[in-house]
């Protein structure tokens, strides 16, 4: 074997090879579980492509394992998957394929192992290996896709308008595996995806932004949206994020341009966290900057409010994108929502109420939303850094002793809504809320003790000022 594989995967090998020499059906293995396993790269989802039925062969070999695997199929694809242990393996007949202008869904007929080498998107995904008798292990590389790998290059086996035109989608591979295996991609096919970038809207929009989630993952997403940017991609797939781009100057003042500002945010976050949301949180912190920003005389610019406007934006968003509108979707909004506070609370004196404040609003979300702020500080001045950090330090410290005395994180006030209303006979109503609300600020202020007690009393004078009269 050309590739270095664990026992277990060897036999595996040696199992499709004795099954498919059954069948008369020559098989390889192929993609990306080659490339990766001459990168050095943890991979588990096998392709096999052979010459013949792949549906036929996934049986085969299913028959050669006991317990005997489920055989999963797409008889319109002529594709089949078997799991063998975590171990994904994925049957194919060779193809050549035509693609018409305006799908991505191509048109097939059965090929040579060559032909199906020549329709993949890069010379790296095109490596084979034989797992017939004759030459088992041999690796087949028709595009030198070894050297590019050794060279860290991605290009295309054939001419790269033709690869992108037939499929878009690998315009947005080509910048993912950039990213992702920090290659670089190849002048002329760099040129071919900035000529075919508007083909982009043929591709699902699921398909874009599964791309953009592994884009997000890798250890430095900022390669990624950078290439996006300058392959053209960028305006078409996410143009609120081109908003963020540049520094206007008036009166020869300048602000920082946010769309580099926030990629270096988005590098710093992703050295400490590998949650994708958080990821997404830093991505879009600022994104309500462009609507905001303001020349003010004597002032220079502004961005007043830009966190309630991006934290608006965060749902329009994710339905463009097609990203989960769910409580990940809310944690994203949340944390755009307050990226300012703790900066803010460096600013003026930290007064408890202040802290308390900012751990009742942030919730279980805090210490993200600390890693979020922290990661926000880009300035190139080592001082301010310094500074900033300390300040940070500071209000962790300060976060750490509210909340030991108060206990304010998952904090829910001593009175509820529906005591309110049964004391005083009410429905869902105006007063409640007022009263609700009252007794919390009174809490959070710290001008009465988080007790029931106390805040059983103070709803009564709340009540009282509202005449209200309590129900025996
Ligand atoms: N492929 C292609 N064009 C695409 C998608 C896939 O030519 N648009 C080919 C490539 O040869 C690729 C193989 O199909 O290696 C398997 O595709 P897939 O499993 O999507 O990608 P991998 O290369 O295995 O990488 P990853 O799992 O990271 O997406």
């Amino acid at each position: 074997m050309e590739i270095r594989c664990t026992d277990r995967e060897l036999f595996i090998f040696e199992q499709i090879g004795k099954a498919a020499e059954a069948l008369q059906l020559p098989c390889y293995l192929i993609g990306g579980f080659v490339r990766d396993k001459m990168i050095g790269r943890p991979t588990k989802d096998a392709d096999i492509v052979c010459l013949g039925d792949g549906i036929e062969l996934a049986n085969k070999v299913a028959d050669l394992f006991t317990p005997r695997p489920y055989v999963s199929f797409f008889k319109t694809f002529g594709t089949a998957q078997i799991k063998l242990e975590d171990i994904e393996i994925e049957f194919v007949g060779a193809r050549k394929e035509s693609y018409t202008h305006n799908s991505r869904k191509p048109e097939v007929e059965p090929g040579s192992i060559e032909d199906d080498q020549n329709r993949r998107d890069f010379t790296i995904n095109a490596l084979a290996v034989s797992l017939n008798k004759a030459d088992f292990g041999k690796l087949i590389d028709p595009f030198d896709g070894l050297g590019d790998i050794e060279r860290k290059n991605i290009q295309t086996p054939l001419a790269p308008a033709q690869t992108f035109s037939d499929d878009p989608l690998r315009m947005m591979r080509a910048i993912r595996f950039a990213a992702q295996l920090q290659f670089e991609i190849a002048p002329e096919t760099f040129t071919a995806i900035k000529e075919n970038a508007h083909r982009i809207k043929i591709v699902s929009q699921e398909r874009i932004s599964d791309e953009l989630n592994k884009i997000m993952l890798c250890e430095k997403p900022s390669v990624g949206w950078d290439l996006l940017f300058k392959a053209g991609l960028l305006p078409l797939i996410f143009p609120q994020m081109i908003d963020l781009h540049g520094a206007e100057f008036v009166d020869g003042k300048g602000h920082k341009d946010n769309f580099y500002h926030t990629l270096q945010v988005l590098d710093n976050i992703a050295v400490n966290t590998d949650d994708l949301w958080l990821r997404w949180a830093a991505l879009l912190h600022d994104i309500g900057k462009p609507a905001t920003k303001r020349f003010e005389e004597g002032h220079g610019w502004t961005f007043h409010g830009h966190e309630v406007v991006g934290a608006r934006m965060v749902p329009k968003i994710f339905t463009k994108l097609k990203l989960p509108l769910n409580e990940k979707m809310k944690y994203v909004q949340k944390l755009v929502l307050l990226h300012l506070r703790p900066i803010c609370l460096t600013k003026e004196e930290i007064t408890d109420s202040a802290i308390r404040r900012l751990l009742f609003d942030a919730g279980e979300e805090i210490d993200n939303l600390m890693m979020l702020c922290e990661a926000d500080i880009t300035s190139k001045n080592p001082n301010k850094v310094r500074r900033y950090l300390q300040n940070f330090e500071l209000v962790r410290k300060r976060l750490l002793e509210v909340e030991e005395k108060d206990k304010i994180r998952n904090w829910q006030p001593p009175i509820s809504g529906e005591m309110i209303m049964e004391k005083f006979g009410l429905s869902p109503s105006k007063p409640v809320g007022i009263i609700k609300d009252a007794i919390r600020e009174a809490i959070l202020d710290g001008e009465i003790p988080n007790e029931f007690e106390a805040a059983y009393a103070f709803m009564l004078q709340k009540a009282a000022e509202l005449n209200l009269q309590a129900v025996e």
